[in-house]
């Protein structure tokens, strides 16, 4: 099989060949040219004859773009005659969008799914925001979960209760705490505007206890910063915060300044950050990073043999 390396997942598309090849796969790992001409529009070509092998295409989607490019890669992989394509789309862009919350909204989950679906024998992807928005696309998908690589993660590190900021990641909490052995609990989020949320820690009994917050997504930090106040007010030894997607965006005070989010983190007193590689930045590999290729390698793995 061919492993094809979008240029937003060039290290987790490394590592989960490595991991098919150790797993005794027959793995190659492919890079494809992706370029800009001048105007910004992207070039994309698969030079390597793919021949009829089976495909993961591995792209994480997290902008306008990378989906562009996940598009145009999808259609050069599929300009061979690969015997099958796994779209790997470690983050899905666009997918908290899963419903039309407002009349006349675009339902940006089923578009995108839709899209990405024409030239895709399946699609795998991590922790979506919802599971079902695996049902918009037109041909199998399947959402795995970073539950297992996180857990263990805050296993190592002496987590003792997993909280969820809100009831909506409740079950996340449970199933990585379930993971390890810990106890779970949700806090109580209430959503202010875009970039800031109220949080309230309920009953929960977080007095002297290392804590993890966990979440799908981490992107201005709002809910986290605000989760791991709540938490040490109410007599936390300590707070890490493990999420499946790293967006960190950055955040324009009122006076002008910019936060990054996960500055927001570690003022609020947050002691790890954990995040994992389905989203990745250019540069150096970071640390508090945790890679789902396991997960996607055994899917992939299943899927092709
Ligand atoms: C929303 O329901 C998600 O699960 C996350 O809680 C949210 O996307 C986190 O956003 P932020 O980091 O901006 O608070």
């Amino acid at each position: 099989m061919q492993v094809v390396a979008g240029p937003r997942s060039p290290r987790l598309a490394a590592a989960t060949a490595d991991a098919l090849a150790k797993a005794g796969h027959d793995a190659d790992l492919v890079v494809p040219e992706v370029d800009r001409f001048p105007d910004g529009e992207a070039y994309v070509r698969v030079a390597e004859d793919l021949g009829d092998a089976d495909v993961a295409l591995v792209q994480s989607a997290a902008s306008d773009e990378a989906w562009i490019e996940l598009l145009l890669l999808e259609d050069a992989v599929g300009s061979w005659t690969p015997r099958e394509v796994a779209c790997v789309v470690p983050y899905l862009g666009y997918a908290r969008q899963d419903r039309r919350f407002e009349e006349g909204e675009a339902l940006s989950a089923e578009v995108m799914a839709r899209a990405v679906g024409f030239g895709a024998t399946t699609v795998l992807t991590v922790d979506p925001h919802e599971d079902r928005v695996v049902e918009f696309f037109p041909c199998p998908a399947r959402a795995l979960s970073a539950v297992p690589v996180l857990a263990d993660a805050l296993a190592d590190r002496g987590v003792d209760l997993v909280l969820a900021p809100d009831e909506g990641a409740a079950e996340l909490a449970k199933r990585t705490a379930d993971a390890f052995g810990a106890d779970a609990d949700h806090l109580v989020k209430e959503r202010l505007s875009g970039e800031e949320v109220h949080v309230e820690p309920g009953d929960v009994a977080a007095d002297g206890r290392t804590c993890a917050l966990v979440d799908d997504i981490i992107s201005t930090g709002g809910t986290m910063a605000t989760a791991a106040r709540a938490l040490l007010d109410a007599g936390a030894a300590e707070v890490l915060c493990a999420a499946t997607h790293g967006l960190f965006a950055d955040v324009t005070r009122d006076d002008g300044t910019v936060v990054p989010a996960r500055d927001r983190l570690l003022e609020a007193g947050v002691a790890e950050v954990l995040v994992t590689d389905t989203v990745e930045r250019p540069g150096a590999p970071e640390t508090g990073v945790v890679s789902v290729a396991p997960v996607v390698a055994e899917a992939v793995g299943e899927l092709f043999a």
